[in-house]
């Protein structure tokens, strides 16, 4: 019998993983292991250690000389953060209907940042030019907030992709008008390999101005970092981090399990992984007749639409989320502990249940 799972102290089976979300996956082993090793001794709190340090040398190796890297605690703060470093108390923020900085960050970039959302509904939560244009207006007008920012993600919360040239695009265009360009990389890694390009061809190389750079649902057991590509912003982060509560004092482990991450190929190698994952899963359920996938599968995500009672019966098999109850469509997401195994026994848990 392995000991660990026979340890009175541990709660879960390590052996259960589902689709609910990349979150739900615990820490990469190599990351607890970089942990370990920045333990011990003293280090200068507040981010004056050696691992901050280390992890600065990365991000400019991945982001270019000019990058500066501010360590936080969660996605939900760098958001936030990032957003209010680039605009005026009078901002606003243009972003797609389903950013999460609009759906499932509690109103954080409202009552925490003080700033505005303009959404704009999207097909696949992409924005473009033109729908940015919906909200992009109103500069002079002191009854309207001003647009100062649009906010994109990358990969999106549906799953897809902005090709570089999108983004450059969508840069270009915002410049074009005095406004800056904000990507949420929560899941920059998946993008990154399912493009396969390095991350600056779709950030600092075609003009994204600022970036919230995701460590968690890439393997970390917690934190992200800001990516500050803009100048200007550099000198507001530093005080609007400690404002929003997002400076850790024991900064290096933060920063250790980032470096961990980025420092070789051990992103790229998670990302790919689990996006592998979500190719096996898309195949196997279009082969299952009356599942229908709803996005192209370009990340770590599937979106399919189910009837709801195959759902129920399939969630008390396996966790997973409902994305639009009233719609039926569910999400499952793939991570890098995701095993063959276990989509190949979830794909015959669906045949089943679809078969009943
Ligand atoms: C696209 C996106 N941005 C940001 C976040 C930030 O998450 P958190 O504040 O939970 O770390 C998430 C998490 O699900 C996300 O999916």
């Amino acid at each position: 019998m392995n000991p660990a799972k026979t340890d009175a102290r541990r709660h879960h089976d390590p052996e259960v993983r589902g689709f609910a979300s990349d979150n739900y996956a615990g820490v990469h082993p190599e990351v607890l292991a970089a942990l370990a090793l920045a333990n011990g001794g003293h280090q200068v709190a507040y981010g004056e250690d050696d691992y901050t340090e280390g992890l600065q040398r990365v991000v400019r190796s991945h982001f270019g000389a000019g990058a500066e890297a501010f360590p936080v605690f969660n996605g939900t703060g760098a958001n936030v953060v990032a957003l209010q470093a680039v605009t005026d108390r009078w901002g606003a923020v243009i972003c797609a209907e389903s950013a999460h900085i609009n759906v499932d960050e509690g109103g954080a970039p409202e009552r925490m940042g003080g700033l505005k959302l303009l959404t704009v509904p999207t097909p696949d939560g992409k924005l473009t030019p033109e729908l940015i244009d919906r909200q992009a207006y109103g500069w002079e007008d002191e009854h309207r907030a001003m647009p100062q920012v649009v906010s994109i993600t990358q990969s999106t919360e549906l799953g897809t992709l902005y090709t570089p040239e999108e983004i450059r695009a969508i840069c270009e265009h915002a410049h074009a008008h005095g406004m800056r360009v904000h990507l949420d990389g929560s899941r920059i890694a998946n993008a990154a390999a399912s493009l396969d390009v390095p991350m600056r061809t779709f950030t600092n190389a075609v003009g994204v101005d600022i970036l919230s750079l995701g460590g968690t649902k890439n393997g970390a057991m917690f934190g992200e970092a800001v990516v500050v590509l803009d100048q200007d912003a550099v000198r507001k982060m530093k005080h609007i981090r400690k404002m929003s509560m997002q400076l850790a004092s024991k900064m290096r482990f933060v920063s250790v399990q980032l470096e961990a991450l980025l420092a070789k190929d051990l992103w790229l190698r998670n990302a790919r992984h689990a996006n592998a994952m979500a190719q096996r899963l898309a195949e196997g359920v279009r082969a299952v007749h009356g599942a229908e996938i709803l996005y192209p599968v370009q990340a770590n995500g599937v979106f399919a639409k189910l009837p709801h009672d195959v759902s129920e019966r399939l969630q008390k098999r396996f966790r997973f989320y409902f994305w639009d109850e009233t719609e039926g469509v569910v999400r499952w997401m793939c991570s890098f502990d995701t095993t063959e195994d276990d989509v190949d026994a979830f794909l015959a848990a669906l045949k089943e249940e679809m078969a009943r």
